[in-house]
């Protein structure tokens, strides 16, 4: 099979070459373990504390703020459960509706637990609203997540105000930016956040590695208890090889987050104006401006996102809908719908996602072919027939 066209890189990105030959050695001949006193062992500390900085240095951090875990979901878990254990008096959180699931659900099962947890809404853009935030702020609030930016819409949170706000009542912060990181720029010195959470695979680092930022002077208590890796803040054998492999990334990144605001984005805009031009009642999802430049979630009317997504893989293009199959039935996804995506549209979204290596003859391949699909699928949709059949081309 040829290589697909991929546009699915929220969801995962493929591993950069640059990558892959950085942590190779230590799949082969540098297997020694960092906290032995060989010489061997010490080529691997080295390598570590390489990466360490090259994390930090994407993020505006101090190398030792980086904590290595195993995935985001590790991450946000850590930053919450450290928050909650550090100050056992207090028992509310706040959160928004629009969260990942690997910090909505792990809200809810707090809220099993006698937490008592804040799901802040957001606007039909996708948006949360900063006074909401601050009428939600209480004194028993242990913690305030709001993701840097959303992982379906794109849609970016006001972070920096977010925080600040927080901080001035002496709140911890934290922020699961697996979407955010390596797409955007972010400062933390300039960013008054407690913790950060990310993923090496949203940055063509493989799966299975992570890192949390907790800021010097947080109250931190470890989520994993064991060894003493990671100054004692996240027991087991490191990762080497993926850690290095995460640093390589974070270097990469920093190399490429102009293109990621520049080239990336045009491609993204160029589809975006492409499918809007020529599918009648297209909409785009979420706010058009505070947007990570390499998403686009589009909502075809009266139409499912499903169907598009078979016919597109058809002709090797893959992208995500806004629906989850849960127990065969279609489920909305839980942020269009927090949103208020009319039901005639939330079934028909769709979400393409680029990365560096997107092409622009990949885009226009799909500004080509997608729109006599949706025509396709509306002539043969009970809503859609009478309504679209003029707009049916093949
Ligand atoms: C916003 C967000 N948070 C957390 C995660 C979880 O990251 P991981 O797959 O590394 O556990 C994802 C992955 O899709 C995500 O998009």
């Amino acid at each position: 099979m040829s290589s697909p066209i991929y546009l699915d890189n929220n969801a995962t990105t493929q591993v950069a070459p640059e990558v892959f030959e950085a942590m190779r050695p230590y799949l082969t001949d540098l297997y020694g373990n960092a906290s032995s006193m060989y010489r061997f062992g010490g080529q691997i500390g080295a390598a570590l504390k390489t990466a360490r900085e090259q994390m930090a240095a994407l993020l505006g951090a101090k190398p030792e703020e980086i904590v290595f875990t195993s995935c985001g979901t590790e991450s946000d878990s850590t930053a919450i459960w450290s928050a909650l254990r550090a100050q056992p008096d207090k028992r509310h959180i706040v959160t928004t509706r629009v969260e990942h699931p690997a910090v909505l659900n792990l809200c809810n099962y707090l809220q099993s637990q006698n937490y008592n947890v804040t799901f802040l809404p957001v606007d039909e853009q996708g948006r949360v609203s900063l006074a909401a935030l601050a009428a939600a702020l209480r004194d028993d609030t242990a913690l305030v997540s709001m993701m840097y930016a959303n992982n379906e819409s794109g849609v970016i949170f006001p972070i920096a105000e977010a925080a600040a706000l927080v901080k001035a009542r002496g709140i911890p912060f934290h922020t699961d930016a697996v979407q955010a990181v390596g797409k955007i720029p972010i400062n933390l010195t300039e960013l008054p956040v407690d913790y950060l959470a990310l993923s090496g695979h949203k940055l063509h680092a493989p799966k299975g590695i992570g890192a949390l930022y907790a800021r010097r002077g947080t109250k931190f208590r470890p989520f994993l208890m064991g060894g003493h890796q990671e100054r004692g803040r996240r027991a087991g054998t490191e990762n080497v090889a993926s850690i290095v492999a995460l640093g390589k990334a974070a270097e990469l990144a920093a190399a490429h987050i102009n293109e990621e605001n520049s080239r990336v984005r045009a491609l993204r805009d160029r589809l975006e104006t492409g499918l809007m031009s020529a599918v009648p009642e297209a909409v785009v999802n979420g706010d058009r401006e505070k947007r990570l430049p390499n998403t686009l979630n589009i909502a075809f009317k009266h139409i499912e996102g499903e169907a598009i997504l078979l016919m597109l893989d058809r002709l090797g293009i893959c992208a995500s809908s806004g629906s989850a199959c849960t127990s065969g039935s279609l489920e909305p996804s839980h942020v269009l719908r927090a949103m208020g995506v009319p039901f005639t549209h939330v079934h028909g979204s769709v979400r393409f996602s680029l990365s560096r290596y997107t092409t622009q003859e990949e885009i226009d391949y799909v500004a080509r072919e997608l729109p006599p699909i949706v025509a396709r699928l509306r002539a043969l949709s009970p809503f859609g027939k009478e309504r679209f059949s003029s707009a049916v081309t093949t």
